[in-house]
């Protein structure tokens, strides 16, 4: 390919020009991405490009052992949509929706228009696409599965106000990407294709920073702004896999998901002063090192004490009560914040979308939660308002479909 240039600007539908923007995400695709492509690239909205290949090309392989966008750096943007199965939708009617909807997801996170996409030039900007199902209790019922025990809704803890229309739900669409109008166009994409056997129960949009505001690895910042996500098992380390892969059944290869909306009282928790929200954590917000150390991953000492004999990370703070002595009591956490606006007297509708991936909520999440409930000082600033489980099946291969472990 000749290096970008001058030439590659002017020649504004030659095919080099094409393979250069699109990378590739271009490659293997059929007639109708390249029609998307063209049409993409030749309208005047088309961003006119000089040097680097554009991020937006970037694609996320959607095939494999395990779904996408679990164990993928998280994108900046995450839509979070569970949907309730109609009366009707019987076994078969599962098979053909996920039939349906894994070729649906396939072909856009590829940068291919979905078949009989609307809108198909929204499709050219994958921007690092996943699409992740997650099947809930009756799903699995009406598949004529046999759910994992701890597929249920969580017990119930004193620290919440759960409302039924941000809780629960048969199937749940995570849909993340680099780029706001990728996701939509996916997501509606989707849901067009759902329309006749589900409909939608609750949708919860999160963000985190725009691509390439920060350095790639950068752990993200929540609405608190603190820094969030610091002691999480590392993908693809043997750590991981233990903790987020389950390996029984239908559900081999795939993991437990629970996606918690946690409101933050943002302006309550504006009052408290620098060093008491730092306790309330157990770490510093510059850039989120342990109270007792100096650098963000250097190891909490828990024993440490102040010079009058307190420990200098507090009791009640949240690292102290979310961490655990046994080893297999570890969750993968991959959150978004959302932000809903004020209105009226209320300045923020704030919070985070918690969301954690492992092999067994029983036995990884729940006993966290639970101490969670019983001390944590962020509890004072946080009010979990929806609640949700949901089995997370295996990856397919090319000729596969997500689900298809438990309905074929
Ligand atoms: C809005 C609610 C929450 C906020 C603002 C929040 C914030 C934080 C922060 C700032 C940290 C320290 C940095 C890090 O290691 O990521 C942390 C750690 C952690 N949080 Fe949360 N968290 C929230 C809810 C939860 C929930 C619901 C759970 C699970 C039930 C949880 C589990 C954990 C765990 C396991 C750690 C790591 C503890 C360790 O160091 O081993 N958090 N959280």
């Amino acid at each position: 390919m000749p290096a970008p240039g001058k030439g590659a600007r002017t020649d504004r539908t030659g095919s080099t020009r094409r393979q250069f923007l699109l990378g590739g995400a271009v490659a293997g695709v059929g007639a109708a991405a390249a029609v998307g492509a063209d049409q993409a690239l030749t309208s005047t909205d088309a961003p006119a490009v000089d040097a680097a290949p554009l991020h937006g090309a970037q694609t996320v392989p959607f095939h494999g052992a395990h779904q996408a966008g679990i164990d993928t750096d998280a994108q900046a943007h995450g839509l979070f949509v569970a949907l309730d199965l109609r009366d009707g939708t019987d076994r078969e009617a599962l098979r053909r929706m996920m039939r349906i909807l894994t070729d649906d997801a396939a072909r856009l996170t590829r940068g291919e228009p979905a078949l009989a996409d609307s809108e198909p030039e929204l499709a050219v900007a994958p921007s690092r696409l996943t699409v992740t199902f997650g099947v809930g209790p009756r799903f699995v019922a009406r598949a004529r599965g046999e759910a994992p025990g701890w597929l249920k809704a969580l017990p119930s803890f004193t620290v919440d106000r759960l409302v039924p229309e941000l809780s629960d739900g048969d199937l749940l669409l995570q849909v993340a990407a680099d780029d706001p109008l990728t996701v939509a166009h996916a997501s509606r994409m989707l849901l067009k294709d759902a329309r006749s056997f589900a409909t939608v129960r609750w949708t919860q949009q999160g963000f985190r920073r725009a691509h390439g505001t920060v350095r790639p690895g950068t752990t993200m910042r929540n609405l608190f702004g603190q820094v969030d996500g610091t002691a999480n098992p590392v993908p693809g380390t043997a750590d991981f896999d233990r903790l987020v892969w389950a390996g029984d059944g239908w559900l081999a290869g795939g993991t437990g998901v629970v996606v918690r909306r946690i409101r933050m009282t943002l302006d309550t928790w504006d009052e408290l002063d620098r060093s008491g929200r730092e306790q309330s954590v157990g770490r510093y917000l510059s850039d989120g090192a342990p109270l007792t150390g100096t650098d963000e991953h250097d190891e909490p000492d828990f024993e440490a004490t102040t010079e009058i004999g307190f420990p200098v990370i507090p009791e009640f703070s949240h690292l102290r009560r979310a961490r655990s002595e046994n080893p297999d009591e570890r969750i993968f956490r991959r959150a978004y914040n959302y932000d809903d606006g004020g209105s009226g007297t209320q300045v923020s509708d704030a919070g985070l979308i918690f969301v954690s991936y492992q092999a067994d909520v029983e036995r990884q999440f729940v006993p966290i939660q639970r101490r969670l409930d019983e001390l944590d000082l962020l509890n004072r600033w946080t009010v979990p308002i929806g609640s949700a489980v949901f089995a997370v099946p295996p990856g397919c291969d090319e000729d596969g479909f997500i689900g298809e472990t438990l309905l074929t």
